[in-house]
């Protein structure tokens, strides 16, 4: 079938985008899907950075590209072998889709699955299946076995979860990425228990997540942190318990000054090494940072090795929130329909497919939480 599809042909064009548009809007041929795949109608896809960062180059993907990997939608078609879907459905997608059967998927990690993992690299759906093509027949890669930045999208059946149809697709889809990282950082990752300290570093979509998820966990103190004034107080208004800037020189100081020596459990949510030296920082003690930002596939974190071992701190990954999608999404969509995870308040407007090159000026300057694409109006 015929569609329109925002595609990246190069990494690294200059800001503004809106001027060197590093995504180009074609109308695109879509195979209908092969065994085990399902065709999905995008309804709404939401802006991470880490498809800035690929925009920016910082993290390498194969190119021609259709990434967008936060999204929702509605089945429309099922690939032979596919019986646990309808048409019509609604679903959330998953930027790692697993194999069910790997030593990690079987104790029960498949968001760090090695499958989801070598399709990305490739470019390819799970199947290892390519089916975007542009109209002079080149085939174009897929991001994160999904390419959500287009009006429709082929997907492995293991990269949707099935949802209730009176959830909004537009908050839907952040669970897709910004909810299964922030929230799965907190409760999965981090096990948050109720009466806990935790701190956010880096308040964006994920990080905010974060934080809804402390305040739903009942932690007891919540420290939140930015380089954006305006973040911290959102944050406030939404339960941190203090706020700290970033870009005060002293601020790992102040932080500790105020917690009695750092907090048991930071989440890093950033991005950076900068905010990942601040969040090992403001770890007390025996405590964990955990880590979901993604700078540069190349940047290097170091810290004292003498101080790790005697402070006993741990340094914990988490990769779209230690999520198990099945169980989840669910989960923090029934949190969701309890005010528990109030994502709406993250949604910083709506845009065509037209629009998404200036989209993505504006979330490099660092005013906005979650765009949402409509590439269907
Ligand atoms: N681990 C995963 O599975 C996963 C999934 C999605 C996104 N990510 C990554 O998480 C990060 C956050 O994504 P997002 O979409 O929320 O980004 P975002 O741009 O919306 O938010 C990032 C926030 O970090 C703040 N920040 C920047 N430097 C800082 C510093 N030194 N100290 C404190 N705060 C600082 C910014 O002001 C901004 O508010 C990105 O690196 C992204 O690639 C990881
Ligand atoms: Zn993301
Ligand atoms: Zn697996």
């Amino acid at each position: 079938m015929r569609m329109k599809a925002a595609i990246m042909f190069e990494q690294g064009r200059p800001r503004p985008y809106a001027e060197s548009r590093p995504l180009v809007v074609e109308e695109v041929e879509l195979d209908p899907p092969g065994p085990g795949e399902v065709l999905i109608e995008i309804a709404a896809a939401g802006l991470c950075h880490s498809d800035l960062s690929g925009i920016e180059g910082i993290r390498p993907r194969p190119v021609p590209i259709v990434i967008g990997h936060e999204g929702a939608g509605v089945v429309r078609e099922l690939g032979e072998g596919v019986t646990d879907l309808k048409p019509g459905d609604h679903v959330v997608t998953v930027f790692v889709t697993s194999c069910g059967h790997c030593r990690y998927c079987v104790r029960g990690r498949p968001n760090i699955c090695p499958s989801g993992f070598a399709a990305r690299s490739a470019g390819t759906l799970v199947s290892g299946a390519k089916r975007i093509r542009r109209l002079n027949g080149e085939a174009v890669n897929h991001g994160s076995g999904l390419s959500l930045f287009a009006q429709y999208a082929v997907v492995s059946r293991r990269a949707a979860v099935k949802i209730d149809p009176d959830i909004p697709l537009e908050d839907a889809a952040i669970f897709g990425c910004a909810v299964m990282t922030g929230a799965g950082a907190v409760l999965n990752t981090a096990g948050l228990q109720a009466g806990d300290a935790v701190a956010v570093v880096g308040l964006g979509g994920v990080g905010m997540n974060a934080l809804f998820a402390a305040v739903a966990g009942g932690a007891e103190r919540i420290v939140a942190v930015d380089a954006n004034p305006e973040k911290l107080g959102l944050a406030r208004q939404w339960g941190a318990t203090d706020t700290f800037l970033a870009t005060e020189p002293d601020c790992a100081e102040q932080v500790r000054d105020a917690t009695d020596g750092g907090l048991d459990t930071v989440i890093e949510t950033a991005g950076t090494i900068k905010a990942m030296e601040l969040a090992q920082a403001i770890t007390a003690r025996g405590g964990s940072t955990v880590s979901a930002g993604l700078p540069a596939s190349d940047a290097r974190f170091s810290y004292l090795h003498a101080q790790l071992v005697s402070d006993e701190k741990s340094i914990l990954g988490s990769y779209m929130g230690s999520c198990v999608p099945e169980r989840d999404i669910p989960r923090f969509l029934r949190m969701y329909k309890r005010g528990k995870l109030p994502v709406g308040r993250l949604r910083s407007g709506f845009l065509p497919l037209e629009e998404i090159n200036a989209a993505f000026d504006r979330l490099a300057e660092g005013g906005v939480l979650r765009q949402i694409l409509r590439p269907n109006g």
